[in-house]
């Protein structure tokens, strides 16, 4: 408590993402193209009258929690664990925090491919980094929340998404290697264009176990190849290279690799289209990632296909995928900014037409990454 008796209070905010180009990449060692959205969760952290327990509350979740010692670092099977996952990191490290009510609130749809949870792992990391004096740097605030949601919520993630989180840029997508962790902000000169998120709202089930599954397909396929020519991981076999060597392999496991590889040349020559202002490049290869997260990766579903399918024949449109982990969440638009408004009415009324479900667009605005505000 302050001297005058008043209770502090902090305001800490990271953002969700959106992935231009770049999926299932991160953890094959490849490039990513995200950018951070103004679009996140925001966290106030108020001190508390006693100086041993904390709370939690969101804005967003009917079930508050106040806990204490052993049970800050303990999984409550509930929304709670991403930020206790966080917390779990900073204790093993030696830094507690204990004391403060933390109430997270926001605007990024939940559980919809922009990065919810990599917010509120970032937006704790952050503020737990601040309480303590901030004794790491924001590429271990990323490692440590990236951890956590290996480690503790039990999703076997990339760094893609902690990473765009902590170090977005505004107006500026994030040129990432995943496998050196070398960036750079690229520079977002849209010129008379807009990036349109379109939310299929289609509930989402067991992604975690599909994406994990995805995850030790792309291992096997690398375990079968490395025989045959050393890498460290796929996205460092060339086109060339990989086909070469696909005929080891076979059925699923050769199509996830195939797109893994092939997905990190196309972000490999997308950088160098917005860096050229080619942006009917950017496109084309926006619509060659979806086709290869549909037919290799199969992480799209019906929703996605039809959203980015429509999308892709709209006027002005230069290029539409899903973007994020797929099996539904948001596809993520190239189009004219003049034919915005149309193509959210058209596109969002045959949707509704198809599915019976409402789809949210967000035309996306790049915001900064995650910090005091
Ligand atoms: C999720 C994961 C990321 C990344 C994407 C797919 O968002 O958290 O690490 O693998 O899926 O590109």
């Amino acid at each position: 408590m302050s001297s005058d008796g008043m209770r502090r209070q902090h305001r800490f905010f990271a953002p969700g993402r959106v992935n231009l180009i770049g999926e299932h990449t991160d953890y094959n060692g490849g490039l990513v193209f995200p950018a951070a959205l103004s679009m996140g969760t925001y966290l106030t952290v108020t001190e508390r009258f006693d100086h041993f327990s904390c709370g939690f509350s969101s804005d967003n979740e009917p079930k508050a929690f106040t806990l204490c010692g052993d049970a800050l670092t303990e999984r409550q099977q509930a929304w709670v664990d991403y930020p206790l996952g966080v917390f779990k990191e900073f204790s093993d490290r030696g830094w507690s925090v204990e004391g403060y009510d933390f109430h997270y609130s926001g605007d990024l749809p939940i559980g919809a491919s922009l990065s919810s949870s990599a917010s509120i792992e970032m937006v704790t990391a952050v503020a737990l980094n601040a309480l303590n004096g901030e004794p790491f740097t924001m590429l271990e605030l990323v490692q440590m929340a990236q951890h956590a949601e290996n480690d503790f919520v039990g999703m076997n993630c990339g760094i893609m998404d902690q990473f765009a989180s902590g170090f977005g840029k505004k107006d500026c997508a994030i040129a990432l290697d995943c496998n050196t962790l070398e960036y750079e902000h690229v520079p977002l000169e849209m010129r008379g264009l807009k990036f349109v998120i379109a939310n299929t709202n289609k509930k989402r089930g067991l992604v975690d176990s599909a994406y994990n599954q995805r995850r030790s397909e792309c291992q096997q396929a690398l375990e079968t190849l490395q025989p045959y020519l050393e890498a460290d991981n796929l996205c460092q076999y060339s086109m060339e290279q990989f086909g070469q060597l696909s005929v080891h392999l076979s059925g699923d496991v050769l199509r996830r690799a195939r797109h893994a590889v092939s997905e990190h040349t196309r972000v490999k020559e997308a950088i160098i289209a917005l860096k050229n202002s080619d942006m009917a490049c950017f496109g084309q290869l926006m619509n060659a990632s979806h086709a290869s997260l549909r037919d290799d990766y199969e992480v799209t579903c019906p929703e996605l296909d039809f959203l980015a399918g429509k999308a892709q024949q709209f006027p002005g449109v230069l290029g539409s995928r899903m973007t994020g982990a797929g099996f539904g969440g948001c596809t993520v638009t190239l189009i004219a900014e003049d034919q915005v408004e149309a193509f959210i009415q058209e596109v969002g009324d045959a949707y509704e037409l198809q599915f019976r479900i409402k789809a949210d667009f967000y035309v996306a605005e790049i915001g900064d990454g995650a910090g005091e505000r």
